[in-house]
């Protein structure tokens, strides 16, 4: 992966994909979790969450190619570094949160349960942007 480093452009357009993925997620799942708080209420929710949840998850799929190709220039510094560990644990736990929204059918049942799968969603996600961010000033 040194040819990575070597590159003048290779890290910084991985950083631009990076970028580009969290947009696309971060964009995507905030308008989908108003609607799970009621805005929007015209919207038919199983349409919006066919064209925006694709979505969110290529924005996902794109953080995690260029993620770990950052990543791979540099795993041992990564790993010692407190808020790099603390971003991927986080990481997990609204990727479970997501997967407990869908398996229990929150799309179809905008209940309570909905709504704080969704609340806590958007935190935790909004966490992580900050935390990716941060690592480079730890
Ligand atoms: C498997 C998934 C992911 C991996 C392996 C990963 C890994 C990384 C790495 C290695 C960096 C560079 C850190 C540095 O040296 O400064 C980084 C930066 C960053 N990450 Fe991630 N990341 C992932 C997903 C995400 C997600 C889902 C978000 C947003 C919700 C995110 C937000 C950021 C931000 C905002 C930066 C700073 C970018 C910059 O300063 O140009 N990452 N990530």
């Amino acid at each position: 992966m040194s040819w990575l480093l070597s590159s003048a452009w290779a890290y910084p357009a991985l950083e631009v994909l990076h970028l580009v993925g969290v947009a696309l997620l971060l964009g995507n799942l905030v308008l989908f979790e108003l609607r799970v708080f009621g805005r929007g209420a015209a919207l038919p929710v199983e349409a919006l969450a066919r064209l925006a949840l694709p979505l969110a998850l290529l924005g996902f799929a794109l953080c995690a190619l260029s993620g770990l190709l950052m990543f791979a220039t540099n795993p041992a510094e990564l790993l010692a570094n407190r808020v790099f560990v603390l971003k991927m644990s986080l990481l997990m736990l609204a990727g479970c949160n997501a997967a407990m929204f869908h398996a229990r059918g929150s799309v179809q049942k905008l209940d309570r349960t909905a709504r704080v799968q969704a609340a806590a969603s958007a935190m935790m996600w909004l966490t992580v942007l900050a935390l990716g961010r941060w690592i480079a000033y730890v």
